[in-house]
């Protein structure tokens, strides 16, 4: 089973993946987890440049960028545990690239990054996604206390794009499942089980 997490910073994906993770362990299920951009040395090494490089990058490049890093990651970790049986969770995949480099940054048209997506991740589709909704104030609140990376210091109404297209994503796909992730990290936990569950079942 593949189980990718997706929302703006702040969303509370990390503490929720931890959750889910036990609870695989808890099955005995075999689980792997890994961040986007990053989980491989070479994905990695785009990560730093990504988030930690010069305020100078080009938006395309930066696009490219979070696509070398994923196509790295799916080829070299992702498929084969995928084959083998293990569930795989990604903290970010390419929805975040739709949301943010194609809403936000509008760096090419979504045209154009639904291709680029379906090369980088080898053509593999989660079975489930989990977008944490939560309203600009709390991501506001959540992430005022941090050191700001590159993306994060890209301002109010670029996170206010990103949200959006996240909220327009999630309204057409249905492996989407939106959750209110303003609620408690333990009814969070919740909904997200039972959406794991009911696609177990299935
Ligand atoms: P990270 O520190 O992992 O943030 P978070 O904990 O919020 O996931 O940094 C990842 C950043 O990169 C985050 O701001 C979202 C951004 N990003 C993109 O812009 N496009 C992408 O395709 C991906 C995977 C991430």
């Amino acid at each position: 089973m593949f189980i990718t997490f997706e929302g703006i910073d702040g969303s509370g994906k990390t503490t929720q993946i931890r959750l889910l993770k036990e609870y695989f362990e808890k099955q005995k299920t075999d689980c792997s987890v890994f961040r986007e951009p990053g989980g491989t040395d070479i994905s990695e090494q785009i990560r730093t440049l990504l988030l930690h490089g010069g305020d100078e990058m080009d938006p395309v490049t930066e696009m490219l960028l979070f696509s070398a890093a994923r196509s790295q990651l799916i080829a070299e970790k992702v498929n084969p545990l995928l084959e083998k049986g293990t569930v795989v969770i990604l903290d970010r995949f390419y929805d975040s690239t739709v949301a943010y480099q194609g809403y936000g940054r509008e760096s090419a048209t979504i045209g154009v990054i639904n291709q680029l997506n379906s090369i980088a991740s080898h053509k593999t589709v989660p079975d489930l996604t989990f977008y944490l909704k939560i309203s600009a104030d709390t991501a506001r609140k959540r992430t005022e206390e941090n050191e700001k990376d590159r993306m994060e210091r890209a301002g109010d109404s670029f996170f206010a794009k990103v949200a959006a297209g996240f909220d327009k994503l999630a309204s057409e796909e249905s492996r989407i499942q939106t959750i209110n992730a303003e609620q408690s990290v333990e009814l969070i936990h919740a909904d997200i089980l039972k959406a794991v569950q009911a696609f177990s079942r299935s």
